[in-house]
């Protein structure tokens, strides 16, 4: 029986995910700060898909902490085929006036743990033959974005470089996914401090969670290399390529309002 790890998965799009794995009998290990709310996950999947569901409260932003995720899956041999790196947070505003802490927890998350636990793990889904990653990076991942400069460089980390491990465990049976997900209906735009106008405006309908982690799901499932959510992000994030790179900066920052 096979064993996905989520970060994130106390809400949106990570919470969403953890029902797609629990309705095809995939058991789950499941991290956010929120162990109530976990707990509360948790209980509700094993109640109607019964299913083994593990919960490993941890911050991610401390250094030890995708390691201790690491060490308890060993110490509890729960073999993991299928790692989400979902966990994520951005933050607005010019980077000059940004909180330097808050910078580095978020490369911290974004980046650092997200890139530890893949080291982690995929070399025992490559000497079992079998692994799937899923590494939720934006289509904030295609272009460079001020006034959330930060958070528009962690994305195109994370596209970059699972592009690159994914290339390079052609053959052995573990692929990475990068899903780029438009803006979506999750509490990330409030924890963002977006304002109700510019990309997050309060008027315009969003795609739920439940959708992107469905398309993400099947993505991850098929293998492909990078899944983009919604025709228009697919075609916005693509047209990125064509045009002058100023140019493309200069529409992101009228676009973000
Ligand atoms: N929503 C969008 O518009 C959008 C668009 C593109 C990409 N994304 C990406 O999608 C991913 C999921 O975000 P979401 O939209 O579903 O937002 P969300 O509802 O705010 O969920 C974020 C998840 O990350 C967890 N998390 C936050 N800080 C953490 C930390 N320090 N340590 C461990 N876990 C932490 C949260 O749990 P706790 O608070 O319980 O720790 C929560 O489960 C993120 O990587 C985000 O960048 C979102």
């Amino acid at each position: 029986m096979k064993t996905a790890l989520i970060t994130g998965a106390s809400s949106g799009i990570g919470k969403e995910l953890a029902y797609c794995f629990a309705k095809d009998g995939i058991h789950l290990v499941l991290s956010a700060r929120s162990n109530e709310t976990l707990t509360e996950i948790a209980q509700d999947i094993q109640s109607k898909f019964g299913v083994k569901v593990s919960v490993f409260v941890a911050d991610l932003t401390a250094h030890n902490q995708a390691h201790n995720i690491w060490q308890y899956c060993q110490d509890n041999q729960i073999s993991i085929q299928y790692l989400i790196n979902n966990a994520g947070f951005g933050d607005t505003g010019l980077f000059e006036n940004t909180d330097m802490i808050k910078n580095e927890r978020m490369i911290q998350l974004n980046i650092t743990a997200l890139t530890e636990l893949c080291r982690l793990f995929i070399p025992n889904m490559k000497a079992a033959g079998f692994g799937k990653i899923l590494n939720v990076a934006s289509t904030a991942a295609f272009q460079p974005g001020p006034t959330m400069a930060v958070y528009f460089a962690t994305k195109s980390y994370v596209l970059s470089f699972s592009e690159a491990i994914n290339n390079e465990l052609n053959g052995t049976g573990v692929s990475v996914t990068a899903l780029c997900p438009g803006p979506t209906e999750t509490k990330f735009a409030e924890a963002a401090g977006f304002k109700s106008d510019g990309i997050f405006d309060s008027k315009k309908k969003f795609p739920s969670a439940k959708e992107v982690a469905e398309f993400g799901y099947k993505a991850l499932q098929k293998g492909k290399s990078v899944a983009i959510h919604g025709t228009i992000n697919y075609i916005q994030a693509n047209a990125s390529r064509f045009f002058p790179r100023n140019w493309v900066v200069k529409i992101t920052r009228f676009m973000m309002g």
